[in-house]
């Protein structure tokens, strides 16, 4: 008999019911030290205070009002994010695969009101993952993705990831967008580097394609920067944004230049959901605090901490670890050929820490950017008894 909720998740009987910061309760009263964030989600930690003074304070006012009106708290998110970002103007979504939809949505209508209605093909890059919906699933295009899902949405080029010459031959003038995550998560945290993202911007420029950065996992103060490509020094046309921007809460966005977004006139476009008072008062309390530059310097400071702590985690060991790669506090550990991430992980369960799997046999950490310097410790000791169990079965 099939079960009550629909069984696409290999779920872990785990069941827990609250949560502190970096910490979530399990039922039996078990304390897991959470290095996945509910992916990259809870950027804040759990039921952090500012956010829940944020929803609560809106919950007793006003939940939900349509995008037939005006709504002040969307307003003032999408101030502020132009104001920090090299936006020009935002459009609220309720997830990242509803971001990806209208960065492809909005790259070929570009086109379209431009006279150019041949330029409707999308770029992508192998390993991509940017959501479930039609769209994105033939953004991604790997046979895991669309099998059985056909007729797959045309108008998708699909690239190896880092070849140079197949990304030039494929540039031809009916190429609307490049779309690419500046750091990869499901595909294994593989770091574009800057020299190929600012390659990328000026490879667009030369040619008159847009770029559609995907932000959606690596954003939000992710890597140590607002967002990743800063780190590259260029920026994009549109980028789609969604988890950390919420702290927990449904929310995601698209931004856009005023001229990448101009064919999005009224009635081409709209959600139910999208922006409303409640998920907006939550964005905001998030932006307002992951912006603040003091609080990036921090989490630079406890990447570093991660990182070299995980180099020596490597070092202790080799016959389950590679390496260490990402950015910031977006980090994969490679397994190597004799370890599964999947049984890295499981194993991390019995020690009581959550790390979340990826492609390319990678073990994802994805903590709270608020992680303390103590719970970095924690988590090593954690990880380390994870790891020795894992070699002694
Ligand atoms: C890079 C990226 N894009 C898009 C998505 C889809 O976001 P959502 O699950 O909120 O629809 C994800 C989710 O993991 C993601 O990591």
């Amino acid at each position: 008999m099939i079960p009550s909720v629909l069984p696409t998740y290999n779920r872990a009987p785990l069941h827990f019911v609250k949560g502190e910061g970096a910490w979530l309760i399990e039922e039996d009263g078990r304390r897991f030290l959470d290095l996945g964030s509910g992916i990259a989600v809870n950027a804040l930690g759990h039921a952090n205070p500012d956010l829940v003074a944020a929803l609560t304070e809106q919950a007793s006012k006003l939940w939900h009002v349509s995008n037939l009106y005006e709504i002040p708290q969307q307003q003032a998110l999408a101030d502020k994010l132009v104001e920090v970002t090299f936006a020009d103007t935002v459009f609220f979504t309720n997830s990242g695969t509803e971001a990806c939809e209208l960065a492809v949505k909005m790259a070929r209508k570009y086109w379209y009101e431009k006279g150019e209605k041949e330029k409707v093909e999308i770029l992508t890059f192998s390993g991509c993952f940017h959501g479930r919906s039609s769209a994105a699933i033939a953004a991604s295009g790997s046979e895991k993705m669309v099998k059985g899902f056909g007729p797959v949405l045309d108008g998708f080029i699909h690239l190896d990831w880092g070849d140079h010459d197949a990304l030039h031959a494929a540039i031809t003038e009916k190429t609307a967008a490049i779309l690419i995550e500046p750091v990869q998560g499901e595909g294994g945290i593989r770091p574009l580097p800057d020299q190929c993202l600012k390659g990328l911007r000026a490879l667009c420029d030369e040619k008159g394609v847009l770029l559609i950065l995907d932000e959606v996992q690596c954003g939000v103060g992710r890597t140590g920067r607002l967002f990743a490509h800063e780190w590259a020094g260029v920026t994009p046309d549109i980028m789609m944004v969604a988890k950390g921007i919420g702290g927990g809460f449904p929310l995601g966005a698209v931004l856009a230049t005023e001229e990448a977004a101009s064919g999005m006139v009224a009635g081409t476009h709209g959600s139910t959901y999208g922006g409303t008072p409640l998920g907006c008062a939550v964005g905001k309390a998030v932006i307002d605090r992951i912006s603040d530059p003091a609080f990036l310097e921090t989490v630079n400071a406890r990447a570093g901490l991660l990182r070299q702590k995980l180099e020596g985690l490597i070092a202790a060991h080799p016959d389950t670890f590679e390496e260490v790669r990402g950015m910031g506090l977006m980090l994969g550990l490679k397994c190597t050929a004799k370890a599964a991430a999947a049984d890295v992980v499981k194993a991390g369960y019995a020690a009581e820490v959550i790390t979340v799997p990826a492609a390319d046999n990678v073990v994802r950490l994805l903590p709270p950017l608020n992680i303390t310097e103590a719970e970095i410790a924690e988590a090593l000791d954690r990880l380390d008894k994870a790891a020795t169990a894992f070699e002694a079965a």
